[in-house]
């Protein structure tokens, strides 16, 4: 059987596609043996793409104010035991001047969905101040899902990047992991959006959300093969405590390295973190993901006041450190494996 396995990762690293059957094989089928071979293969091409150097994104998590419920978020709008709290445009701005004195030349502005505190203007508004004031940098917006003309506001005003989460490319699925006001379509169509207005745009999925099979996850490999990302977010569903899904058994942290193998060989050049959720479920799981074919670290650059209260799920790693901390820990863990921590926007070729 892992013969024949084998073979399907070998095909996979030629010809960067497979069909549904040989996926959900895979993925019913998987063991420590074949993800260690596809794991090497893995780590061969991002060596090949990026060398030995990680890319680091400085996240920003402004607002935990969301309109949305999503049934596995810690921040669901229902949750009433989250502290909420929203930043100011210069708490924001000295978050990024304190990570570009670390080295970050990419900033992450993440927050809930809170577009009547933040709209698409007030968001254009900061990113043009951190655009003059660090001209050398990146800015990756994650925002959820708003309209056409407001991704087009903040486009135009210099945002890079952005991050939307597709969750998954089973419809069904999408359903039973968000409230009846949220739409499968209209997620798609602001991914396409996105990417028509000329954003490198990351999608991505949990691993081990509750209810999802092999066959979803096939669909989101034939999904991200086709809508071809240039940046995949992935990590283990992990359970919060005040969610619907509090007794959910958490992702399997073997699948998602595996999965984050499965992406590197399918599109070789694509951004690929080894997410905070993998450090989470496993201490050395940011580590593992690198060696596993991921290129890039999203260290938290929030004030460590706040860190604690932008809890999408329990256990989160980082809430009690600064951003020097996290910096020179990120650095010291991808040395300690043989890489590096590369100064630089680090865009997608
Ligand atoms: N476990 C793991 N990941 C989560 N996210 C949200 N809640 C959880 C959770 N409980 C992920 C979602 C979202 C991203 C910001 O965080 O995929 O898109
Ligand atoms: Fe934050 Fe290690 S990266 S403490």
């Amino acid at each position: 059987m892992t013969k024949n396995l084998k073979t399907l990762i070998d095909k996979l690293e030629t010809e960067h596609t497979l069909t549904k059957p040989e996926w959900v094989t895979l993925f019913d089928n998987f063991d420590d043996e074949l993800r260690a071979y596809a794991a090497e293969k893995a780590r061969a091409v991002s060596l090949r793409e990026f060398g030995n150097k990680i890319y680091i994104r400085g996240i920003v998590e402004f607002s935990n104010v969301c309109k949305n419920d999503c049934l596995y978020c810690g921040i669901r709008a229902s949750n009433s035991n989250a502290n909420r709290y929203r930043l100011t445009d210069d708490e924001i701005l000295s978050c990024c001047d304190e990570g570009y004195g670390y080295g970050f030349r990419t900033f992450v502005l993440q927050s809930g969905e809170d577009h009547k505190e933040y709209p698409a203007s007030r968001m254009a508004e900061i990113v043009r101040k951190i655009k003059s004031a660090h001209p050398d940098c990146a800015v990756t917006l994650s925002l959820g899902e708003m309209e056409y003309d407001d991704y087009r506001l903040m486009r135009e005003a210099g945002a890079d990047r952005y991050l939307l989460r597709h969750e998954t490319a089973t419809k069904a699925l999408y359903q039973k992991l968000h409230p009846e006001a949220m739409s499968f379509e209209h997620r798609m169509e602001c991914l396409h959006w996105l990417k028509d207005l000329g954003y490198q745009t990351g999608a991505g999925m949990m691993i081990g959300a509750p209810y999802q099979t092999s066959d979803n996850l096939a669909d989101d490999m034939l999904f991200l093969r086709e809508f071809e990302p240039q940046m995949i977010g992935t990590g283990p569903f992990l359970p919060h405590k005040d969610t619907p899904f509090k007794d959910k058994a958490k992702g399997s942290y073997e699948l998602t390295l595996f999965v984050l193998s499965l992406c590197r060989l399918m599109l070789p050049d694509v951004l690929l973190p080894a997410t905070t959720a993998l450090g989470t479920i496993r201490p050395d799981g940011r580590e593992q993901g690198v060696l596993a074919g991921a290129n890039v670290i999203m260290p938290n650059l929030s004030p460590t006041a706040v860190r604690k209260k932008y809890m999408l799920y329990d256990g989160k790693i980082c809430t009690e450190d600064s951003t020097d901390k996290c910096k020179n820990c990120v650095q010291a863990r991808m040395k300690r494996i043989g890489y590096e921590v590369e100064i630089t926007r680090g865009d997608h070729k």
